[in-house]
């Protein structure tokens, strides 16, 4: 079988996360149980899991010329992460703060930095380059005008592009027809659409004519055709520990199914077994299965 290959445009950070068993209150100070800083950013999980699964990953990204930028380095070295597109700023690299309570459930503040430097041509010299690509993968840590010339360059040559639109933001008429799956959570279901993915009739509604999936925590996915047809994917019943970083893993499996010739309900049971292990561990990419566990998952 021929190597799945993808491309992710998008962000890479450094997660610093405190799990305390109650959250602070505006005001309020508290003692928390455990400090950890590991890899994260949407895009570069996304890429990591992927490269898990087996896929040829290739990362195009913007990186601090700081510990922080020279670690992911490394860190995508040792993975076998294609990093010929990633560059580096003097702009500090991306952080993310985050907060998991004794539910594993997070709060995150990002600041971008240099992932917000990335540059559109960059990108599309990069999408038009990549030998054998198949699918082009990004999220909204990244400035949207990359990610629509990333997305415009792999539709040229015929790729397929799964945009996951995390955190919301408003996202453009250009960006959406040139998306071929949409992948939000609960939450970013109902700011793109205004009202919760609670029914049938909703999900329906949404996005007519392409495909998207909502990913729905404990609950699985839900997996929403062009034609308006509905697959549910119930999740395994897992205890959760910290659920940073289980969206990535649906999104970056699922590109990875898609790339190596899985139909897409196949993909989405895959991603949805990798993110509810992914819940069972601390941290985002380090909460991650390995390439043999995935395997028994298949
Ligand atoms: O989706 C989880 C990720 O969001 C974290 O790894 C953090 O870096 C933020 O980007």
């Amino acid at each position: 079988m021929s190597k799945a290959v993808i491309a992710v445009v998008g962000s890479a950070m450094i997660d610093l996360t405190a799990y305390a068993t109650v959250i602070p209150a505006p005001g309020q100070t508290l003692e928390g149980d455990l400090f950890t800083t590991g890899f994260g950013g949407k895009g570069a999980n996304q890429a990591v899991i992927a490269a898990h699964c087996g896929a040829e990953v290739h990362f195009v990204g913007k990186l601090g010329r700081d510990l922080f930028g020279d670690s992911i380095a490394e860190n995508f070295k040792k993975l076998g992460i294609d990093s010929e597109y990633v560059e580096r700023s003097d702009t500090p690299n991306g952080v993310a703060h985050i907060w998991v309570d004794a539910n594993g459930e997070n709060r995150i503040i990002i600041i971008p930095g240099a992932n917000h430097e990335i540059e559109s041509k960059k990108a599309i010299e990069a999408i038009e380059s990549i030998a054998g690509l198949a699918v082009v993968v990004a999220q909204c840590e990244i400035k949207q005008e990359v990610t629509l010339a990333a997305f415009s360059a792999a539709k040229k040559r015929g790729c397929v592009t799964i945009l996951n639109p995390a955190p919301y933001q408003p996202l453009s008429e250009e960006l959406f027809a040139v998306t071929d799956w949409i992948i939000p959570n609960e939450t970013e279901f109902k700011e793109l659409l205004g009202q919760d993915p609670t029914s049938d009739e909703v999900l329906k509604k949404f996005r007519p004519g392409k495909n998207s999936i909502v990913t729905l925590g404990s609950e699985g996915a839900v997996l929403i055709t062009s034609e308006g047809n509905l697959t549910r994917v119930s999740a395994p019943k897992v205890n959760p520990v910290d659920t940073t970083g289980a969206g990535d893993a649906f999104v970056g499996v699922f590109a990875f199914g898609l790339a190596s010739g899985k139909n897409p309900e196949d993909a989405m049971k895959l991603g949805v077994k990798v993110a509810s292990m992914s819940v069972t561990r601390k941290g985002a990419q380090s909460s991650y299965p390995s390439q043999a566990e995935i395997d028994t998952l298949s």
